[in-house]
């Protein structure tokens, strides 16, 4: 299972060299060494930046891929050469496209911490709990019911589910997938701040900035794939049991029991 890679899509549109240089060179380096050595079996970590900007909603596998940034072009580039891989030198995997991943393991242990924290649910409970300098909402007028975009998110732990079903997956049957992992239901930024404040019991301090370059306006994904060929449905993505193991997480890190 392949994780690594740059993921700050800002650094990426500042320098593409490096950004193509580890996510794309690095993952070729991976799979050629895999197959030198004989491993066969994939699991690459690929995202909804894929997509890019859609022209209808829910996204399915099979839609057009138009990434707007670097960072997405360099995971498209990835999926490309696994299924030359694939065909050619029987290289198996499994591109999992993550919509938002979200949320801490369920006993709080293991969570999200980036320095510096572009992840809006992170960035959000700093803010309620006052840590930090508040929080930059970047639009608030997008033709969507709030004016703030719509994403999917899925916690974590329903990722690691998807993970197993799919090495298991590709290892009883050698067929190799490219799935969609979100819940299929959008939350608009507004709504996730709600489920903070409801969470930390504060009210989450918002500077509202212009639209952020690139952002599309809504993503969520057609989920119907990933049921119909893992069995895998979600069982922790509503967004209050997300938004507390997040807030039960960075409790215990920030010391703040
Ligand atoms: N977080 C999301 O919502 C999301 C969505 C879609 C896809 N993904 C993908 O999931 C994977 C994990 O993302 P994350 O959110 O945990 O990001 P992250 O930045 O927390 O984790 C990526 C890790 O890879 C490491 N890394 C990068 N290049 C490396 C290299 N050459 N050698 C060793 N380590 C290296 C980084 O130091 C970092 O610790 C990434 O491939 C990302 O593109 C994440």
């Amino acid at each position: 299972m392949h994780f690594a890679a740059n993921i700050e899509v800002g650094e990426g549109e500042k320098a593409p060299g490096a950004f193509y240089e580890n996510n794309v060179a690095g993952t070729l380096n991976v799979v050629r060494a895999m197959l030198d050595l004989g491993l066969q079996n994939f699991i690459f970590s690929s995202t909804c930046a894929i997509y890019g900007d859609p022209e209808s909603l829910p996204l399915v596998e099979d839609m057009p891929k138009r990434p707007v940034s670097v960072y997405g072009r360099s995971k498209l580039m990835v999926e490309t050469i696994l299924e030359d891989l694939s065909r050619a030198e029987g290289l198996r995997y499994a591109a999992l496209r993550y919509f938002n991943a979200a949320g801490a393991d369920l006993d709080g242990e293991v969570g999200e911490e980036h320095d510096p924290e572009t992840h809006l649910i992170p960035n959000a409970i700093k803010a309620a709990a006052g840590i930090g300098q508040g929080m930059k909402l970047f639009g608030d007028d997008y033709p969507t019911p709030d004016g703030t975009c719509i994403r999917d998110y899925i916690h974590i732990a329903d990722l690691v589910s998807a993970h197993i079903l799919a090495a298991e997956h590709i290892n009883a049957t050698g067929e190799s997938l490219q799935l969609n992992l979100g819940t299929g239901n959008g939350f608009t930024v507004k709504q996730v701040l709600d489920a903070v404040e409801r969470a930390v019991g504060n009210p989450v301090p918002v500077e509202i900035g212009p639209r952020r370059p690139g952002d599309a306006i809504a993503l969520y994904a057609d989920t119907s794939k990933s049921k119909a060929i893992l069995n895998w449905v979600p069982e922790h993505s509503d967004m209050d049991t997300i938004v507390s193991s997040a807030w039960a997480f960075h409790k215990r890190v920030w010391s703040l029991d």
